[in-house]
């Protein structure tokens, strides 16, 4: 597979340019009228500031006049504390409506940087650049920004779209092998969801061979960015992106409350798409060589999260919290085939129960 030089991808109101020359574009478009005279702020965390800024700077000139903005890595930055000291350190610093912010990071800078831009002054401009594949394959693009209140995620936000989305393949090559694979997650999903032949694709590839993402990169968002045109503010469709999550979202936060390692969110996911593949069968959605595929896919990939039959209870009650709930019936995105989904399909907790149990056993 040939790398990627230079793609668009037209969104709402704004592009998705994606490739490796990606960040000269993001450099011309700074140095125009309506960029030129403006303050520039950069946000990143420790990790972006020490692997990915440097890199920036030099493929975007006008990043040297930005003013840094460094928050701690991790979920914990997505606050309203740590929105309070951004807030601050904008005005200090001297922004203005006329500002514009570039979000240099993973999910958690583009959640966090979308919500500040979309508050401070009621509103200024801001450009993703998303460092992780996670970030760049979903979380930087489809408008949906925010923090977390407390232990529940993404509480708090808005929908915003930034004045353009920047994907620099390149970036990648510094991300932890594990935060890879999370993000990797949502490429199985997007595969499996929307099209056959990416996921004929996605099992070919050589997760060993960096440039060989890069199709990947470019399809995934193009995926992404076509459910989400298609149902911006998720009436209907665009909730074939929650495949994997109902039951992957629960995984997650059990292992937050655990005294075990947390799982990353492509982990959860990944976990979380055999239970939903067992129950698009269950349902007589897919096949069972479909299951098997999927499965024998995912499980080769990801180490299987051990679910104890105790959890199994608390599983469910973490499931009854999601918002996307009611009562005792699950309102659950599945498979209609591999590279199809549904959704508003509602699954009992009997049913829930019995895939992580299929999940657990399955040799
Ligand atoms: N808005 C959405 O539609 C949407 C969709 C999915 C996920 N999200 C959010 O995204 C967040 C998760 O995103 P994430 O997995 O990117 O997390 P993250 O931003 O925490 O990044 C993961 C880790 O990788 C590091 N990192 C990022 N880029 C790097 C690089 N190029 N080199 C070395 N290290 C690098 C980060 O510092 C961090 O430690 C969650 O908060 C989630 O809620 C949002
Ligand atoms: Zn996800």
């Amino acid at each position: 597979m040939s790398n990627l030089a230079l793609h668009r991808v037209q969104s709402s109101d704004h592009q998705v340019v994606v490739g490796r020359y990606c960040l000269a574009e993001l450099a011309e478009i700074l140095a125009e009228a309506a960029y030129a005279d403006a303050k520039l702020f950069i946000l990143c965390d420790g990790n972006t500031l020490e692997h990915c800024f440097p890199v920036f700077a030099e493929k975007v000139p006008p990043a040297r006049r930005a003013e840094l903005i460094e928050v701690a890595e991790g979920e914990e930055s997505k606050s309203i504390e740590v929105c309070e000291q951004i807030w601050s350190a904008l005005g200090e610093l001297g922004a203005d409506r006329s500002s514009v912010l570039i979000n240099l990071g993973g999910g958690v800078v583009t959640d966090l940087g979308g919500f500040i831009a979309g508050t401070f002054k009621r509103g200024i401009r801001f450009f993703n650049v998303p460092t992780s594949l996670l970030a760049q394959v979903d979380a930087s693009a489809g408008g949906k920004t925010g923090i977390n209140l407390g232990h529940v995620k993404n509480q708090v936000g808005l929908f915003n779209n930034p004045e353009g989305v920047f994907a620099d393949p390149a970036f990648i090559e510094t991300l932890p092998r594990k935060e890879l694979m999370s993000g990797f997650a949502e490429v199985i999903k997007h595969a499996l969801i929307y099209s056959p032949g990416y996921w004929r694709e996605v099992k070919a590839l050589d997760l060993h061979e960096p440039e060989a993402l890069d199709p990947l990169i470019l399809r995934s968002i193009q995926i992404k960015n076509e459910i989400t045109l298609s149902d911006p503010f998720e009436q209907g469709r665009r909730k074939i992106l929650n495949f994997g999550h109902t039951v992957g979202h629960a995984l997650e936060s059990l292992s937050l409350e655990g005294d075990a390692k947390s799982l990353l969110h492509g982990e959860a996911i990944a976990a979380g798409m055999v239970c939903e593949a067992y129950i698009s069968r269950k349902f007589g959605l897919i096949d069972q060589a479909a299951l098997e595929e999927i499965t024998d896919f995912i499980l080769g990939l990801y180490p299987r999260v051990p679910v104890e039959t105790l959890s199994h209870h608390r599983l469910i009650e973490l499931m009854r919290h999601d918002k996307k709930n009611a009562n005792d019936r699950f309102n659950f995105a599945l498979l209609a085939d591999i590279g199809d989904a549904v959704y508003n399909r509602e699954v009992s907790a009997d049913v829930v129960i019995e895939s992580l149990n299929y999940y657990s056993r399955r040799v």
